[in-house]
């Protein structure tokens, strides 16, 4: 099994041939971190952010959802610290321009420029800011300056009161957002892992102080067990507790949930407590009160604490492929398979018919349509032997391929192949829709 960068090499490659994720705008060249996902990539990252709406908002009584828009009132971005603070320290090379961040590891003390090679050629560090700046209206002047937004959670801040008074909830309560950011990268890299244009999922949850540290356990915890139910080996995470150079402007504590990466281990997740910080900014800025009055006790008044949960819809994908990635040896021949969880798979069934006569297509075909009328996403295959079909739809992560063979239009039944344990099954044709409805549930 291949491991580090070959194993990454083989994973960018299957992405491609399979149509999970393309490089964006590929026929001029590609454009830097930034990437397409495909038939397959589009089902998989939307299983993805329905299984976390799903816990989130759904099956929860204190989290409501909005969608806030990308362009915000710049005074947002002052408010909130990322025009000041959302920066990274960039040396540049004198001679060819080109800028690094300052603590790059190719850099060392003598200034010499690691792609050039001109020596002492580097500037002192001066800092960059990550938003992405464009102009509303046709006047392209400061005045008109808005930025595409680099986290999802303002959103959540700025509608604080709307949702409140809207929905009536009571503290603790969350708001909820899935939605796209935008950071202009210096080092992106690692295929999706960081990209510049890419998909947060993020939960504010608002909270009395002095109850933060509390609920800040509680969410770390059920950050932990969510990313463990799409299937991740548990082996394969970990918590890193941010040091006092790491935190970000706003946070208080923060925990990253790690995934071992074919490159090392990383953040996948955030779970962050932002204090007040945010609410009073933005009262601060906008004179607007953002206080929370105690539906019981009137005197009671106070701004929340916010516990933040945030994770990428990519690094999540990303994580969920390659614990996933599997290359075994089965009957004298390799077979790579991505053994995703049935929940997040892009396609839950293929159907088969062993040969083109005999009435097998009219069977099969009858048996896909009744799967796509449940509900199920299904693909119907009768071309090429049926190892290739097996082996295109183990790449896929299909998790079962029903075959149907002579023996079907004799007795009615099927085979179901598990594409993990490789075992067979014979259902009733009848009974298929059930067979696979169960298992979903119970996977
Ligand atoms: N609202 C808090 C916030 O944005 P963050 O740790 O900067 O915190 C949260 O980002 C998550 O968003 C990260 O854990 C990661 O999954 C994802 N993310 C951040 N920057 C990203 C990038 N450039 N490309 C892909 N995903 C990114």
């Amino acid at each position: 099994m291949a491991s580090g960068s070959d194993l990454m090499d083989r994973l960018v490659s299957l992405c491609k041939r399979r149509g999970f994720i393309f490089q964006s705008s590929e026929i001029y060249g590609g454009t830097g971190s930034v990437w397409d996902y495909g038939p397959l990539g589009v089902e998989l990252q939307r299983n993805v952010k329905d299984a976390w709406w799903r816990s989130m908002v759904h099956e929860r009584d204190d989290i409501e959802g909005v969608d806030a828009a990308i362009l915000m009132h710049p005074r947002v971005w002052e408010a909130s610290g990322h025009v000041a603070g959302f920066t990274d320290p960039l040396v540049e090379c004198r001679n060819c321009h080109r800028r690094f961040r300052a603590d790059a590891p190719e850099l060392n003390d003598s200034g010499q420029c690691p792609v050039c090679g001109t020596p002492n050629a580097l500037s002192e560090p001066r800092l960059f800011n990550l938003m992405f700046k464009t102009f509303m209206g046709p006047v392209e002047e400061d005045a008109a300056v808005v930025y595409l937004r680099p986290e999802t959670a303002q959103g959540s801040y700025v509608n604080f009161q709307n949702v409140l008074t809207s929905t009536r909830q009571r503290i603790p309560f969350g708001i909820a957002q899935v939605g796209k950011a935008f950071r202009n990268e210096i080092t992106p890299g690692n295929f999706i892992f960081r990209t510049r244009e890419f998909e947060q999922m993020e939960m504010q949850y608002f909270v009395e102080p002095g109850t933060d540290d509390e609920w800040f356990e509680y969410w770390k915890a059920r950050r932990m067990e969510w990313i463990q139910s799409l299937g991740v080996r548990p082996e394969k995470l970990r918590f890193h507790q941010h040091g006092p150079d790491e935190l970000a402007h706003y946070a208080k504590t923060a925990f990253d949930i790690q995934y071992e990466f074919p490159f090392g281990w990383h953040e996948f997740e955030g779970i962050h407590n932002r204090t007040d910080f945010d609410l009073r900014r933005h009262q601060e800025y906008s004179g607007k009160k953002l206080e929370y009055v105690d539906p019981v006790d009137r005197d009671k008044r106070y701004i929340p604490y916010v516990v933040e949960t945030a994770v990428g819809v990519g690094r999540t994908v990303l994580a969920l492929l390659a614990d996933a990635y599997r290359e075994e040896e089965v009957e004298g021949e390799t077979r790579v398979v991505m053994s995703l969880h049935p929940r997040v798979a892009p396609i839950k069934t293929a159907v088969f018919p062993l040969v083109k006569k005999d009435g097998m297509p009219e069977v099969a075909r009858r048996i896909h349509e009744a799967l796509r009328a449940a509900g199920i996403p299904s693909f119907f295959d009768d071309s090429g032997s049926i190892g290739r079909r097996y082996r295109r739809q183990d790449e896929a992560g299909t998790p079962w391929c029903i075959t149907v063979d002579g023996q079907s239009t004799e007795d009615d039944t099927v085979t179901i192949r598990d594409r993990d344990t490789l075992r067979q099954e014979r259902v009733n044709a009848g009974r298929v829709v059930e067979w696979v409805r169960e298992k979903l549930t119970t996977a």
